[in-house]
């Protein structure tokens, strides 16, 4: 068990990185902030630290790990990157986008979980880019949480997951979009987006001429489906409650969901109505917890796993919540909120 320091980057940016650097160096493990969600970091050169990696998270070892570069030039090292897919990392890095490129050999099978590819990102955080440009070394680094539950978008979400298990986390604050980087696989002839986020399929579209949507985004994986990329087939971001998805015309969903609401408290469940504020009215006398204002889905993605962590420390049974339109950012939500909800979809007309 590790002492964990926490460091407050606003406060001790200086220190923070040169610990950072010291424990990189030596094979240990660092929580850092990105913005996107905090990662867990080890030098990706090392298969003891990224072991240590796996360890922690308690992650199955053919999930593959993303590689965190602090440049162009240092992703030409770890993976094969043509003309095209070069534009496309001038246009997005430094930026919430991950890469999946042909790998060259220096890149570990371990990281890669046995790929011929690796997933490659360049982070806009100071802190980590400093680390990363001080040792050298690129670092692999999963989001920071136990396997299978919300990513943290704050501080002390790793520390409710890993205190004890790593010597050092950096504190940044909240992040700033709060779901992880979209995931491409650019060794396609046509782009495929694998996990959307921030750089949304349409972004792509218009950048690139074409892109292709895995359809695993938004649906389960068959049993005997080989997932193009392996963190889709596990159970995610799950908290204790049960979390069901609803979608269907405005007037159906609300009335579906009083009357589920309802239910539940007759049966001694602790229901829960995620809503836009807005929408608070029409679910009068029931708890509700505000998502944003306005509609706006890039705030519902920023503190998403932050409400779903919070109905769990409140003892909350149950979570409603009104399926979003999947373009834009809507996408990245629904991939996150449905396999929070073991995809739990109700259709209602
Ligand atoms: O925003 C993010 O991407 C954060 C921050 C820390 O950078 N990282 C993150 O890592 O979300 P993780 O390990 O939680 O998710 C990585 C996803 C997994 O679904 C994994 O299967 C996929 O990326 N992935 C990694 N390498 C891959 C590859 N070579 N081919 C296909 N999918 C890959
Ligand atoms: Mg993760």
């Amino acid at each position: 068990m590790y002492n964990t320091k926490i460091i407050d980057l606003k406060e001790n940016f200086e220190s923070g990185v040169s610990e950072a650097v010291t424990l990189i160096m030596n094979d240990e493990l660092v929580a850092f902030p990105t913005e996107t969600v905090y990662g867990l970091g080890a030098n990706a050169f090392s298969d003891k630290a990224v072991g240590r990696i796996f360890k922690a998270k308690g992650r199955p070892q053919d999930n593959p790990l993303i590689v965190h570069v602090d440049s162009i030039e240092m992703a030409e090292k770890l993976a094969y990157i043509n003309d095209e897919a070069k534009k496309v990392l001038e246009e997005y890095w430094p930026g919430p986008f991950t890469a999946v490129l042909k790998k060259k050999d220096i890149v570990s099978d371990i990281v890669t979980a046995g790929l011929d590819s690796v997933g490659l990102r360049m982070p806009k955080n100071k802190a980590m880019l400093e680390v990363i440009k001080r040792t050298g070394f690129p670092i692999a680094a999963p989001s920071a949480n136990k396997s299978g539950s919300p990513s943290p978008t704050e501080a002390d979400h790793v520390e409710t997951d890993l205190l004890g298990l790593l010597p050092l986390i950096l504190d940044g604050g909240t992040c700033e979009y709060g779901v992880e980087s979209t995931v491409c696989d650019l060794t396609k002839k046509v782009p495929l987006v694998l996990r959307p986020g921030r750089v949304t399929c349409e972004q792509i579209k218009d950048f690139m001429g074409a892109v292709e949507v895995s359809p695993n985004v938004l649906t389960p994986l068959m049993s005997e489906e080989i997932p193009s990329s392996p963190g889709m087939k596990y159970k995610h971001y799950s908290p204790h409650a049960d979390v069901f998805v609803i979608k269907g015309e405005k007037n159906h969903v609300i009335e579906s969901t009083n009357k589920m609401y309802d239910e539940d408290l007759q049966n001694g469940e602790k229901p829960i109505i995620f809503c836009f504020k807005e929408d608070t009215r029409f679910f009068k006398g029931r708890k509700t917890m505000i998502q944003g204002e306005n509609q706006n889905v890039d705030e519902v993605a920023k503190y998403l796993f932050k409400n779903l962590r919070s109905i769990d420390n409140d003892g909350y049974t149950r979570v409603y919540f009104e399926a979003l339109p999947t373009s834009g950012m809507g996408l990245a939500v629904m991939n996150r909120i449905i396999r929070a909800a073991g995809f739990n979809l109700l259709l209602v007309k």
